[in-house]
């Protein structure tokens, strides 16, 4: 089975070019099959969440054509409106399998979808994103783990969403985009990968506004037409990287985002004793002393976002001073604590929701499970940052959100290596961090 190697301890230095963001590309993926058009999207993340739900759509007869890595041509032409159900072993495992519910209700009126999966980080309902089709006139029904819904018309209405949810926002516009009449989305998410969704709606034909802001109005419209989007870049990528830097003491010039975006996280390295230099479509991270403590709650953007949670503990982890990390969007998004805790770090969880952090001097090499894509992104920094050996199992769930992973940490000057068999690992350690493979 694969997984990472790891010899700690060496700072990373260097540029690293960041890709598409994963969570836009899996709306605007979703959202490309509401037309007969062709749809050329740039820009995409080529990782597993995004190629599984690429197979999903051309089950359901949508072409297609992947033109290179990160480019691909959709079109919905082929779609049969009389078969709309979509179900395989892979699509059950990811989460934005939902977003067909969304493009297929608003389409064809109607849908039938697998219950979603995704990273088992909390209980992750999708009440709103019922609550929202339903107040469009479709009924929703969930019967042996499909979600069936079904409208004679889709009508505009105004809908207030009781949680701030990125999934829902993202899901009811969609659908919105296409319902006769007026749709006021009332306490929606502000992510920067809502208003991509939207931006590439509109640039198809829809007319949304105000994504971005917790008021989105949107006026539906019969059809859409083709269009070429580039996607935007990935956050939470752009973030984990910055705090790799961070968390080994290191100097890397992350580019090819967009610094507004990042804005949280720039603050809070900053805040702990970082250097943040910021310029049009870069940012540079700089630490070359241990960092400080501080205190963090996840919120939604604008706040601390979750998905970089547990990169900005095991950054924590290596500061001086207690820390407090709160995480209120998940309940479930600790379960690295006790992989770290193999590498010597110093976690309390109180009530589930709060880690305490004391900081330690150095993490020791250990061999880790990762729990989920982010947490185990973490646990991949905490392996560059610590001394000795650091062995990372279960990297598929790494592989749903990252592209090329290792290969940009290389870059870096981090010593990381896939590996698929014991003697390829032996290899890797007896050669000291470089392995060549037959
Ligand atoms: C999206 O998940 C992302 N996934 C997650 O990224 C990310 O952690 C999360 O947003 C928060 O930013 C995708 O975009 C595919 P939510 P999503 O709906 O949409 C509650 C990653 O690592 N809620 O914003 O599922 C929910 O339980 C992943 O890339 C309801 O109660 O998140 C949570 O507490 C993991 N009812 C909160 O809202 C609902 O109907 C926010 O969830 C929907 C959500």
């Amino acid at each position: 089975m694969e997984r990472y190697i790891i010899k700690g301890g060496k700072p990373l230095v260097g540029e690293v070019v960041i890709g598409g963001a994963k969570n836009a590309a899996l709306g605007i993926l979703a959202a490309a099959v509401m037309t007969d058009g062709v749809c050329t999207i740039d820009n995409m993340p080529n990782v597993r969440d995004i190629n599984v739900l690429l197979q999903a759509i051309q089950e359901i007869g949508a072409t297609v054509n992947r033109k290179s890595p990160n480019e691909v041509e959709i079109s919905g032409r082929g779609i049969n409106p009389d078969d709309l159900t979509v179900d395989n072993d892979f699509i059950r495992k990811i989460r934005a399998g939902y977003y067909l519910i969304g493009a297929l209700l608003g389409r064809y009126k109607k849908a039938k979808v697998v219950l979603p999966g995704g990273c088992e980080i909390g209980a992750r309902p999708i009440d709103q994103h019922i609550k929202g089709f339903r107040a469009l006139g479709a009924k929703v029904v969930i019967e042996q783990g499909m979600i069936i819904a079904e409208a004679e018309v889709l009508k505009g209405n105004h809908i207030y969403l009781d949680v701030v949810s990125v999934g829902a926002t993202i899901n009811i516009m969609i659908a919105a985009s296409m319902a006769v009449g007026n749709t006021i989305i009332e306490n929606a998410a502000k992510e920067p990968h809502i208003v991509d969704v939207a931006n590439f709606l509109n640039s198809m034909g829809a007319n949304i506004k105000g994504a971005g802001t917790d008021v989105i109005r949107i006026r539906g419209v019969e059809a859409f037409h083709n269009t070429e989007y580039s996607i935007i870049p990935d956050q939470i990528e752009a973030g984990t990287f910055m705090m790799a830097a961070a968390a080994t003491r290191g100097d890397v010039i992350v580019k090819n985002i967009i610094p507004k975006h990042m804005e949280a996280i720039s603050a809070k390295l900053l805040e702990i004793g970082a250097e943040v230099t910021e310029s049009d479509d870069a940012i540079r991270v700089k630490a070359d002393h241990r960092l400080k403590h501080t205190q963090i709650k996840t919120l939604p953007y604008p706040g601390f976002p979750t998905d970089m949670q547990p990169q900005m503990a095991v950054t924590l982890g290596l500061s001086t001073g207690t820390s407090m990390i709160v995480e209120s969007i998940f309940e479930n998004r600790f379960r690295y604590v006790e992989e770290l805790r193999k590498m010597g770090s110093n976690f309390k969880i109180l009530d589930g929701s709060t880690a305490i952090i004391t900081g330690v001097e150095k993490y020791v090499g250990a061999e880790l499970d990762a729990p989920d894509l982010r947490a185990g992104a973490a646990l991949v920094i905490a392996g560059l940052a610590a001394d000795g050996y650091t062995t990372i199992n279960q990297i598929g769930y790494i592989q749903r959100g990252y592209e090329r992973f290792e290969e940009k940490l290389r870059g870096l000057g981090g010593r990381i290596e896939k590996v698929d068999s014991d003697e390829e690992l032996n290899r890797f350690i007896f050669s000291s961090g470089s392995v060549k493979k037959n």
